[in-house]
């Protein structure tokens, strides 16, 4: 399929359109390069370099013809949203719309859009399944679940079929060693933690150890960015295929605690990584781990790379060879 991957030169995307070249789709990628980076283009693709904020930048884009797009273009950091939400208002929002109309109008009717487990808020029961209640505790999950809800209305009057992935917590790097373009000023966990073990910064910090944990740091459902990009996929075949929407989650159905994740980059990476326990972030439920029932019966779909090693040492990589082109 002809596809226009809007955000293809981020961190989640570049390893999406690298699928998508895998299994024999011809990619555009439309970015403004505010967090992608031009190392995460592939030269084979054409390459636009524009705005969703900007509806001649769309028009052009989808004029040129596409059966399908990937939307993976938003502010992400949920904290921020909190004090700016504006800026989630207007990029993820007013961003979103404007690609619904494009596309739409130009007739290209095939849409995956990232998604976030951000969607569902505290958790009311474990593992998350999809039809958890839906209370986004921050602003940053509401615009996500607010373009679910766009979706659907557009898959109703306008014949838009749509995925809607909701990630758990993106991690990991491509495990061929292709993309190691690295996001700058990081607020993730893991990619903090590599920051630390590369000496790129002295320490870290881990936010509360008295939840009702095992070691009382929170749970998260880690997920590799390819297991992420192969669901990306297989999404965008099934809607196609089937003429049908669907709203997913994707997560490794693991939880690993925050003083998990930081042992074992010590013994991957061989470094000390200092950590100092200090208070709770605000709005961080103590756990998180994801159903992927549904994926795997609608989409065949199983995290295969999403093993805490596989996760740490692909990230490994990628700092180490980020860090030393640079010098
Ligand atoms: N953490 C630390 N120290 C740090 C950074 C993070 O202890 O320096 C902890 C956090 O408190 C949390 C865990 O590591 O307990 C994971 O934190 P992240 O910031 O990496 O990820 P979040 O779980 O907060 O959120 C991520 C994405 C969201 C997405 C969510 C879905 O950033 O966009 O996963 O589960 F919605």
């Amino acid at each position: 399929m002809k596809v226009l991957v809007i955000g293809g030169a981020g961190y989640i995307g570049s390893h999406v359109v690298k699928e998508l070249m895998a299994k024999g789709h011809k990619v555009t990628v439309f970015d403004n390069l505010s967090s992608g980076l031009k190392q995460n283009l592939f030269a084979e693709n054409d390459f636009i370099q524009g705005d969703i904020l900007n509806t001649t930048d769309l028009d052009a884009a989808f004029g040129r013809g596409f059966d399908a797009f990937i939307h993976l273009a938003a502010f992400k950091a949920a904290g921020e949203s909190m004090i700016k939400p504006e800026k989630y208002s207007v990029n993820n929002i007013t961003g979103t719309l404007n690609i619904l109309n494009s596309a739409t109008a130009h007739d290209c009717k095939y849409m995956v859009f990232s998604s976030s487990a951000a969607v569902f808020g505290e958790p009311q029961y474990l593992p998350i399944d999809e039809n958890h209640p839906k209370n986004p505790e921050n602003y940053y999950g509401y615009t996500k679940l607010s373009i679910e809800q766009f979706m659907a209305w557009y898959d109703k009057l306008k014949g838009l079929k749509y995925a809607a992935l909701r990630y758990f917590n993106a991690a990991g790097y491509d495990p061929e060693g292709v993309l190691y373009g690295l996001e700058q000023n990081p607020a993730n966990l893991l990619p903090i933690i590599m920051e630390v073990a590369c000496g790129m910064r002295e320490k870290m910090k881990i936010f509360g150890n008295d939840y009702d944990t095992r070691d009382g740091t929170c749970i998260r459902d880690y997920v590799h960015v390819t297991d992420l990009a192969i669901a990306h996929v297989k999404a965008l075949e099934y809607i196609s295929s089937k003429n049908e929407s669907l709203t997913v989650n994707l997560g490794s159905e693991t939880g690993t605690t925050v003083t998990e994740m930081v042992e074992a980059a010590r013994r991957i990476t061989g470094h000390a990584i200092p950590a100092d326990y200090v208070e709770r972030r605000a709005g961080d439920p103590a756990c998180l781990v994801a159903s992927a029932k549904y994926a795997a019966e609608k989409l065949n779909w199983k995290a295969q790379y999403s093993d805490i090693d596989t996760l740490i040492s692909t990230t490994y990589n990628a700092y180490k060879k980020f860090n030393s082109e640079k010098k």
